[in-house]
């Protein structure tokens, strides 16, 4: 069974609420439909009821047993946008900035997980990541003891024999542009989470650098990566992880022992943690476009409660997928 498969195995187990705010977008409403009668999970629409039943029957898409919730007329609506005042008014908007806010589907969708109306959020199929995720931080916020919310994804390369046979996650592929050390450690700790939870994956973690322990000589970017390296020892003592590796001295195990001899984990990386955004986007689209591989995600990690995001391109089924991730994650 293929991991996709086995997810969507795990969420049928205890099929969880999911919000779609992009209810009139026609992936969405046709992944809707599967969502429901493959029982992965219980999705509500966001949408103008008419609209969303209009793109529904011009799709030929039966939305007999899907919720469809109107950000503007529900009856949640005025507490949705008092609440949200409450979370926000430090930061200096007014209740009528909350009431119009709440009118955006991303926003109410938030609040429904917030309040735990929903039990996780999909969205991104015509939003960037940065819209899907805005709302998300300012009112689901982090898990506790996390601090930075990241992006991975799970890379099923064919025919590899490194990593889990093929297997591995890549991180942070899409939220932090320039993270700190600390927040790299993070990044590192979320990201062997998921590949424990969503891949059963044991994480052997390697952070990554242009230079191996030392190899680039002394450089600002190369002392980041040996301090998260650090912080993460320490704050995680039970993780397997070390740095700072060169792509090629993580993943094989010849160039791991001849780059860094004494390292448990050389050669061995299962979870690829990059230095900065540039890096892990990049690299995951090469890996993806060059090596035909399978790109899951990407996966919000850190996030109190799942908000996931999805690629403009997605197809139909990824909605499904990335809906059955998020219905995991939430179990
Ligand atoms: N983790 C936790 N909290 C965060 C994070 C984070 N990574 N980033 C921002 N926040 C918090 C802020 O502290 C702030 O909290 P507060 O308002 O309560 O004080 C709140 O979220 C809003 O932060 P802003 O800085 O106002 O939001 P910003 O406009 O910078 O947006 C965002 C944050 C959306 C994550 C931004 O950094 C971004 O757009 N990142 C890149 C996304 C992207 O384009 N990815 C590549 C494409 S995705 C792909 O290819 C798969």
């Amino acid at each position: 069974m293929s991991l996709l498969d086995q997810i969507r195995a795990k969420a049928r187990q205890n099929k969880k609420i999911i919000v779609l705010p992009e209810g009139t977008e026609e992936r969405t409403v046709k992944a809707a439909e599967i969502m429901v009668k493959e029982q992965i999970a219980v999705p509500i629409l966001l949408g103008v009821r008419d609209e969303v039943l209009g793109v529904a029957k011009n799709l030929g898409v039966d939305l007999s047993s899907v919720k469809i919730v109107d950000p503007v007329t529900a009856d949640d609506a005025a507490g949705f946008a008092a609440k949200f005042y409450e979370l926000r008014k430090s930061k200096g908007i007014t209740l009528d900035d909350a009431r119009a806010l709440l009118k955006n589907p991303l926003y109410y969708g938030s609040m429904m997980v917030y309040d735990n109306v929903a039990n996780g959020l999909v969205a991104g199929a015509i939003n960037t990541t940065g819209d899907v995720l805005r709302p998300a931080l300012q009112t689901i916020k982090t898990a506790p003891g996390v601090s930075v919310v990241s992006g991975s994804f799970i890379m099923i390369v064919p025919d590899c024999e490194f990593g889990d046979n093929g297997m591995f996650v890549f991180a942070d592929c899409a939220v932090n542009p320039n993270p700190t050390a600390e927040q790299l450690a993070e990044i590192a700790y979320s990201s062997a989470e998921t590949a424990r939870v969503l891949c059963g994956m044991e994480p052997r973690v390697g952070m990554l650098s242009y230079s191996t322990k030392g190899s680039g000589g002394k450089h600002p970017d190369i002392e980041k990566v040996d301090r998260a390296t650090e912080f993460a020892k320490q704050k995680y003592p039970g993780l397997i992880i070390d740095g700072t590796f060169q792509a090629d001295a993580a993943l094989v195990p010849k160039v791991g022992k001849s780059k860094a001899p004494g390292s448990d984990v050389a050669g061995k990386v299962n979870v690829l943690i990059f230095p900065d955004l540039d890096a892990g986007n990049i690299g995951y689209k090469l890996v993806q476009r060059l090596a035909k591989a399978e790109a899951i995600g990407p996966i919000l990690q850190g996030m109190a409660k799942p908000v996931n995001d999805l690629s403009r391109g997605c197809s139909v089924e990824d909605i499904v997928n990335v809906a059955a991730i998020c219905v995991v994650k939430a179990q």
